[in-house]
Parts: C-alpha cells; structure tokens; sequence
C-alpha cells in the first residue's frame, strides 16, 4: 500500500487522539512555534465549531483560566472546564456574548480560525475571509489586552496587504505562519500579532 496522502495523516491521527477535527494540529504549531498559550489566563476563540482549538486550548492553559468561544454553528464535544460558548454570528453578537467579553477582558490571547462557507469564487471567499479578519481584529481593539496576542486565518487572495497594514499599524510585531498540518492545497495562512501598540487606557 502506498503512503497515505499528507491530509489523512492529520485526519487519522485527530480521529486517534480524539479532536473533532485536524484544525487541532495548526493551533498545536502555532503555539510551539510562537508560544501564545504562555502565561494566558484569558482566551477568546472566534469561531471554535466543532472544538478542535477550544480542546488544544484547554490543554495547554491552567486549569482555573477563562476560555470563551463563539461560532454560527453547534459545538461537537461537550464544554471543558471553566469555558464558556455561545452560538452567535460575530457580526451579530448576543447580549449574552457581549457581556461576557465584557466580563472576562482583557483577554491575553483572541483566536480566529473562522472561514466563510466557501463559494467556489476565489474573490469572493477571500473578500469574506478578509470581512471576518477585520471584525476579528475589531474585536481585539476592544477587548485584546496591552500585552496580548492575536491569531488570524486569512485566505490568500483579496486585500491582504492592507490586513498585514492594519495589524502593523496596531501590533509591534505581526508574523505569517502556514502550519505544516495545513492542506498543501489550502490557501490559508495565519496572522499572528503581538503587543498593542495602543494600550487600553482602562488597564
Ligand atoms: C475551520 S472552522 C473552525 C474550526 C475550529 N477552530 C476547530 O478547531 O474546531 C471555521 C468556523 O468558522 C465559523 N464561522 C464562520 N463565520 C462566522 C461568523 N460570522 N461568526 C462566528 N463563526 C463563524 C464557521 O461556522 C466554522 O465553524
């Protein structure tokens, strides 16, 4: 039998290790590589269904630290510990949602691995994944603490150059990073930006 396609090698280890999905890995690299976890007692994570990243979160946080997560659709693994969810658009937040962002701010890590339901038109897609990348960054300039770190997926293609803009007018230091468990097809990268350049004045 031939080597199984790089894919599947994620795939089947996620179903081993029992995440709901292989999206688990990027999350894992991305903290290996720019230790995001560290220190973080407030974690937001936009766009968590199924739960992938809130586990790899969880595992990787004290036990007594805050995690909070959103997404349009249902989760697929039941609630960990000291975590919050709330079925809610981004654009579209609940009263529920917002006043728990209120609540748990400042956070010391926001996270998106939100995608738009793919199209099919490359322009559109990115055009949506760029949408939900400034809304996530909006949410950082509420609710990010000074010294906080947030993660980006964009699609390639659309205005990212003016998204790496945003982030470096806003971050003191902003790097690109593509997870080696992400498709080789795939056309997402992360964005990964740390320390506020402006500070909330309430901390
Ligand atoms: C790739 S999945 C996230 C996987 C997740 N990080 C995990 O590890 O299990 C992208 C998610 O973004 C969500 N999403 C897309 N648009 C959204 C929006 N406007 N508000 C909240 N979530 C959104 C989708 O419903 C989808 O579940």
């Amino acid at each position: 039998m031939g080597k199984a396609p790089h894919h599947d090698y994620y795939s089947l280890l996620a179903r081993k290790e029992q995440y709901p999905a292989r999206s688990a890995y990027k999350l894992q690299e991305i903290d290996d590589k720019f230790n995001v976890f560290r220190g973080a007692s407030r974690v937001l994570d936009l766009g968590s269904s199924p739960g992938s990243w809130l586990m790899v979160a969880r595992e990787r946080m004290r036990p007594e630290s805050i995690l909070v997560g959103c997404d349009l659709q249902p989760l697929r693994i039941s609630l960990p510990q000291n975590t919050y969810f709330f079925q809610d658009s981004i654009f579209e937040r609940s009263h529920e949602f917002t006043e728990s962002l209120k609540e748990f701010a400042p956070f010391d890590v926001i996270m998106s691995d939100m995608a738009p339901n793919t199209t099919g038109s490359f322009c559109t897609d990115a055009a949506r994944s760029l949408a939900l990348c400034e809304e996530a960054f909006a949410i950082a300039q509420e609710f990010l603490s000074s010294h906080g770190v947030l993660i980006t997926k964009v699609f390639m293609g659309g205005d990212i150059q003016g998204y790496q803009s945003l982030l470096r007018a806003s971050f003191v230091s902003v790097k690109s990073f593509k997870p080696k468990s992400t498709k080789k097809e795939s056309k997402e990268i992360f964005y990964i930006a740390k320390e506020r350049k402006i500070y909330n004045i309430n901390e």
